[in-house]
């Protein structure tokens, strides 16, 4: 017997399996979007007055997301971060500003190459050179972005940043901070994190609800534009490794992804929280908030001004590839 949409009866475009649900086009775009509604609840992530900027990056999940914030009626602006990674940054930007001019929303776009004289490519060579490839590319990328959408939206007047991390994401990173039992990570995962001190924006995920094939089909329904392919400097990386584990474990059994994050978020994250005394200060360079030195006599200088001035001051030691042989 043909599958019938759970909400109406009628014919069935996507099948959710962890939640035993089959859905019609109009149903699953309202399921979307009742996951987001529930996400922003629980979580008291956004308010009607709060002036909300999405950090877009042209996939599906953070595209998704601010169709989806637009449609429920919050006050957003949309970020893009342009990397400097050749055709694909180029492709995204379009993107994100095709999906902005469309719906007369306002895009901000910053770019790295201009504003702080690196690109990703560049951290990823000099990681190359150092022998600290893969990893340290990505850590970069993301240090590199989690500053600049919090000063950016602190320079804005904007009181909450939103991005479109989605269930598979929150999964897969706590997957691999639980197999290094890296315990000041996981404290660090949550859905919201308030503005603790000034100099910090409150940071929300209200997609940590749904699935990435579940936002991909989103776009698909609604005909929103993304990028496809995935950054090429992630190929093969660790998290898309946990990705992939976690996809099997999934396929043989509905529900495992979603346990394994629920449960860490409802029964464990308040633990870890409770153990993470990390002290805060002020950047010495920048004035951004930072990790207080151990040494108190010490300036504090945040991770993003130490990497900043290795990549483009040429401070400590971008050592070019003769040196590295002589030694
Ligand atoms: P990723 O770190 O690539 O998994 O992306 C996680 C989230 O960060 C995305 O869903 C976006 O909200 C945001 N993001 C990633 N890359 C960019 C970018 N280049 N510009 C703006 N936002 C981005
Ligand atoms: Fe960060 Fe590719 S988007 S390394
Ligand atoms: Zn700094």
């Amino acid at each position: 017997m043909a599958m019938r949409c759970k909400r109406c009866r009628g014919p069935v475009v996507i099948e959710v399996r962890r939640h035993n649900a089959a859905f019609c086009r109009d149903c699953f775009v309202h399921y979307a979007g009742q996951q987001v509604t529930r996400a922003i609840a629980k979580h008291h992530m956004l308010a009607p007055t709060d002036r909300i900027l999405v950090a877009v990056s042209g996939g599906k999940d953070s595209l998704a997301l601010w169709d989806i914030l637009l449609g429920l009626g919050y006050q957003t602006d949309g970020l893009y971060l342009s990397l400097g990674i050749g055709a694909y940054s180029e492709r995204s930007k379009q993107l994100c500003e095709r999906f902005a001019a469309a719906r007369g929303a306002t895009l901000i776009v910053h770019d790295l190459a201009n504003e702080q004289g690196y690109t990703i490519p560049q951290a990823a060579a000099q990681a190359a050179r150092a022998g600290t490839a893969g990893r340290s590319s990505c850590g970069v990328c993301g240090l590199s972005k989690r500053y600049i959408f919090n000063k950016a939206a602190l320079d804005g007047g904007y009181d909450v940043i939103a991005t479109g991390h989605n269930l598979d994401d929150e999964a897969a990173v706590l997957f691999g901070n639980t197999l290094r039992w890296d315990t000041e990570s996981m404290a660090r995962q949550y859905p919201v994190l308030e503005a603790t001190r000034p100099g910090l924006v409150k940071k929300v995920k209200p997609l940590y609800r749904l699935a990435e094939r579940e936002t991909a089909a989103y776009c698909v329904l609604k005909a929103i534009d993304y990028v496809i392919e995935e950054c090429p400097l992630v190929a093969g990386n660790t998290q898309m490794r946990h990705k992939e584990t976690l996809n099997q474990m999934e396929e043989a059994s509905p529900g495992t992804k979603h346990n394994f994050l629920f449960g860490y978020l409802d029964r464990a994250a308040a633990l870890l929280r409770r153990a993470d005394g990390a002290e805060l200060a002020e950047c010495s360079r920048c004035g951004m908030v930072t990790q207080a030195p151990d040494d108190p006599a010490e300036a504090p200088v945040c991770a993003f001004c130490r990497t900043r001035a290795r990549l483009v001051d040429g401070d400590a030691r971008p050592l070019p590839i003769t040196e590295v042989r002589a030694g």
